[in-house]
């Protein structure tokens, strides 16, 4: 058991294959989506998202949010993992890739994305999912690994879905 969610245990830093992983974040999405249940509040769903979605993926060394707090700036929100970048203009790197074009940027080698930014040297893989709603870009969801492939298509499937489907209820604040 992992804290928060009922999972197997799996080691920090251990790439399961991308079926297993596949299943695995199947396994705890339903989980998330009872504990966030008729939470409206975006900051307390992004912290406990950042806290499930680590334990879920192994792999992961930085899992959390980037907010939008300018027409064109990102500043961190709630995570989990080493020392994130405060700020990140939407000209710059993974995040701000995704941000600008609101679409899912899912980079197997982050050494060959130009401009990516290295919070954390040991980073090699990247995820970012944004998150948009009513047609507004309100933040993304950023998560490395220290592999190469360190996530799949069917992983940031089912991450859209949830980021969709979570910040898309209706009343929540951000
Ligand atoms: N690597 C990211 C920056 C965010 S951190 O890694 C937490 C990027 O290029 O956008």
């Amino acid at each position: 058991m992992s804290e928060g969610i009922l999972l197997s245990a799996v080691a920090r830093g251990t790439l399961l294959p991308d079926y297993v992983r596949v299943e695995r974040l199947a396994e705890a999405i339903p989980q998330m989506r009872a504990v966030l249940e008729g939470e409206t509040d975006a900051v307390a769903i992004q912290a406990t998202l950042a806290c499930l979605l680590y334990e879920t993926f192994a792999q992961a060394n930085w899992c959390g949010f980037y907010r939008r707090i300018a027409p064109s700036m990102l500043a961190v929100g709630p995570y989990q993992g080493t020392m994130g970048c405060l700020r990140i203009d939407f000209a710059r790197g993974v995040c701000g890739a995704a941000a600008r074009t609101r679409k899912v940027q899912r980079v197997d080698d982050v050494h060959a994305f130009p401009g990516h930014i290295a919070c954390d040297d040991r980073t090699r893989s990247e995820l970012v999912v944004p998150v948009v709603v009513a047609g507004e870009l309100h933040a993304v969801l950023d998560l490395d690994a220290t592999d190469v492939g360190g996530f799949c298509q069917g992983e940031a499937d089912l991450l859209v879905k949830l980021v969709n489907d979570v910040f898309g209820a209706p009343g929540i604040t951000f």
